[in-house]
């Protein structure tokens, strides 16, 4: 089944997350995923199964190799729509399994601690090895296995309100996104589903159907904005971890907005900046085949740990896109009983 190399219940989690971001970068596995690679001026979308993904990044070809993943019970798959608090949540998640070690936690970057399972990036790794995944995948794109074999899963969401704006942000800062026009342009998009990962909506509802099952766990970006050591508790309950009231307190601090802006191991700004160096050089005539090759860096600089506040869509809704927009979240989630707080 390609890179997705079989599970082996011998290799742990830290076998094939220990490599430092650079070496990773700059390993032969990935030199060849990537070095045939030219710049493009743009960026080629696809559909798969009625979701929309960047060609380059989350190719066809790893979404159906995903098909047939194998998963195992104690796996835990960090899910979420895009800008939901994943990498927030992945910290958390990475920092409970490992009993809140900070040195081995900054050993690696938290993106390779908890890896992207449908990102070309990774797909040089051993990704199945690792007991702790990421994914923003819809429910039915998520390997069938996970389901069958009832593996965990920490479903992350946020209000669909601040989860567009961060989208939009991200999208600005991201060189393997399309630039949106608009910030006008980018709200229709997201509000239509016409985007990365498809309807936010179903995304929410196929997770949060799921919510009462004893291997999921359903958790909200603002909960953990109100009550960050509530949620580690409760995540650290539901990993099956036994950890002390001193050791969540350090992973509370380890995982605040301040701490993971500033250390390079939670934020992912040094993968973006590597990317972008590697293209400035190459453009120049003057760089080795080595390592990544994106597109063109975007002007605007914003940082991936941007604002991380509940709220911020006020910043940029106007009061006709809100009361669209709320009107449509109505509409949506009817009887569901999920709601959020905005
Ligand atoms: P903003 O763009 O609103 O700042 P994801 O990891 O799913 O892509 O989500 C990224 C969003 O989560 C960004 O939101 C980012 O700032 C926020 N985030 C990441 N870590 C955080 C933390 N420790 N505390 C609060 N927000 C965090």
């Amino acid at each position: 089944m390609g890179f997705l190399k079989t599970n082996s219940n011998e290799l742990r989690m830290f076998e094939c997350n220990d490599k430092k971001m650079e070496e990773v970068l700059g390993s032969d596995k990935i030199k060849e995923l990537l070095e045939h690679k030219e710049y493009k001026e743009e960026i080629v979308m696809h559909e798969y199964k009625g979701v929309i993904f960047p060609l380059d990044t989350i190719k066809p070809s790893v979404l159906q190799a995903l098909e047939t993943w194998e998963a195992r019970p104690e796996d835990v798959f960090v899910v979420s729509y895009a800008k939901a608090g994943t990498t927030w949540i992945q910290e958390v998640v990475s920092a409970i399994a490992n009993g809140g070690d900070l040195e081995k936690l900054n050993k690696s970057h938290t993106f390779f601690r908890v890896p992207f399972i449908e990102a070309t990036f990774f797909a040089g790794l051993d990704v199945c090895s690792c007991l702790l995944v990421e994914s923003h995948l819809p429910g039915h794109l998520l390997p069938p296995d996970v389901f069958k074999k009832k593996a965990r899963i920490v479903y992350v969401t946020r209000n669909p309100k601040d989860m567009c704006v961060s989208y939009y942000y991200f999208h600005i800062m991201n060189p393997t996104l399309p630039t949106p026009k608009s910030w006008n342009e980018f709200f229709d998009d997201f509000y239509s589903g016409k985007i990365m990962y498809g309807p936010w909506w179903e995304h929410f509802l196929f997770y949060w159907n799921l919510r009462h099952e004893p291997n999921v766990l359903f958790v909200k970006f603002e909960d953990m904005k109100m009550d960050l050591k509530a949620v580690v508790e409760r995540v650290s309950k539901f990993m099956g971890y036994t950890i002390s009231d001193d050791v969540i307190n350090g992973i509370v601090d380890h995982c605040s907005f301040a701490s993971m802006k500033k250390n390079p191991m939670t934020n992912p700004d040094g993968l973006f900046d590597q990317a972008h160096k590697k293209l400035d050089q190459q453009k120049k005539g003057n760089a080795s085949k080595e390592g990544v090759t994106l597109v063109e860096p975007k002007q605007e600089k914003i940082s991936f740990m941007r604002k991380g506040k509940v709220g911020d869509w006020r910043n940029h809704f106007t009061v006709a896109q809100n009361e669209a927009f709320d009107a449509f979240v109505h509409e949506k989630l009817a009887g569901s009983g999920l709601s959020f707080d905005f």
